[in-house]
């Protein structure tokens, strides 16, 4: 048996807000939002969409491209830090959408390595029991309902999205599609990024919601810092462990949370910049669904061929980070 990618799928929605609308909301500018983080526009969702309607999307996608429906699915994993609601989990309302009764689903939070996570607990799961034949993964966000859009030193940077992927267990004696992978979580940093108020530590009263705590709180600096020290590290983990060098990677697909962050680690890695995808210009930093969202881009670009080896890292809130070299 091979654990295989079937299929990928992605969705953003309509709405285009640029750096120049951005102008007009708080004290910005598009020259220094694209210096500074190489984004030039995020897409938004409607006020009637929530987080599994952006899930549902790119989950059709990917299940149209492996060729199953709903119902062929064991599992739904999804990663999200912007679900519907906190129970029932996204998972939940994605599985009744899809029509995918077979499948037992649940929301996996890991901040912006949700994918990465999901994955591995994916491949994981049908590595133990191949009774599960096909299984969706999809990151998905609504991260425009949690950002303040009067604080200009974290809502230039996110944006809406989703990215899907399904598994699948094959007959077959290829190798898996992970090859290798690393993922860590260091809690002593909990503070550096984080929503503040809305769970059972600190509920949703008048006083959260003036003080602006249901929104993301980010100190910029320090998570720029660990990020590109902990994906390169962990990127060189997993290149060793598999004995593979960078110069046979066919392209990088890292989490898009600032294209400087993007580029130190390429320069780490020793890899040119046109073999690591970028589209955080068009899209800002979508959390969970960024790497799916550069995954279904790079396959349908045909960037990326069945057997091309491609390193995938994330880092996030929690803290959590990680690298994961597949075969696609
Ligand atoms: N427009 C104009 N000026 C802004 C601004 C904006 N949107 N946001 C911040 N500034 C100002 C700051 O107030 C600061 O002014 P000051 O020097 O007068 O205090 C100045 O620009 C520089 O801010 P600084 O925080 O030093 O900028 P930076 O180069 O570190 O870039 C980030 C800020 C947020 C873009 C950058 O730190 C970053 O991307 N961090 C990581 C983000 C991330 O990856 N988050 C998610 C992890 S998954």
């Amino acid at each position: 048996m091979s654990i295989r990618i079937k299929g990928t799928g992605s969705y953003v929605p309509e709405r285009i807000l640029t750096n120049a609308d951005l102008e007009k909301m708080v004290e910005t500018n598009d020259e220094w939002i694209r210096t500074r983080t190489g984004i030039e526009e995020r897409r938004l969702a409607s006020p009637e969409q929530a987080t599994s309607d952006l899930a549902e999307q790119a989950a059709r996608r990917a299940l149209d491209q492996a060729g199953i429906t709903g119902a062929d699915l064991s599992a739904i994993v999804c990663a999200t830090i912007t679900p519907d609601y906190v129970f029932p989990s996204t998972g939940c309302l994605l599985q009744q959408k899809l029509g995918a009764t077979n499948a037992f689903s649940f929301d996996l939070e890991a901040a912006c390595s949700g994918l990465l996570y999901s994955l591995e607990v994916a491949y994981s799961l049908m590595k133990a029991n191949k009774k599960y034949r096909y299984v969706l993964v999809v990151g998905a966000e609504k991260l425009s309902c949690i950002v303040n859009w009067a604080d200009r030193n974290t809502c230039v940077l996110f944006g809406d999205g989703a990215g899907a992927v399904v598994l699948e267990n094959v007959a077959d004696d290829r190798p898996d599609f992970v090859i290798a992978s690393d993922l860590h979580s260091d809690g002593s940093y909990t503070e550096i990024l984080k929503l503040p108020a809305g769970g059972s530590r600190n509920p949703a009263s008048p006083e959260t919601v003036a003080a602006h705590q249901h929104s993301i709180f980010m100190a910029g600096k320090d998570v720029f810092k660990l990020a590109v020290n902990h994906m390169s590290a962990s990127c060189r983990r997993v290149l060793e462990e598999a004995k593979v060098d960078a110069s046979a990677i066919k392209l990088v697909i890292p989490h898009q949370a600032n294209l400087r962050i993007i580029q130190s680690l390429a320069q780490r890695l020793d890899v040119p910049e046109d073999r690591v995808f970028i589209n955080i210009n068009r899209f800002g930093n979508t959390s969970a669904a960024s790497i799916g969202l550069c995954l279904d881009e790079a396959a349908r670009a045909g960037r990326i061929q069945p057997g091309d080896y491609v390193l995938l890292t994330a880092f996030g809130g929690g803290l959590t980070w990680g690298a994961m070299l597949i075969q696609y």
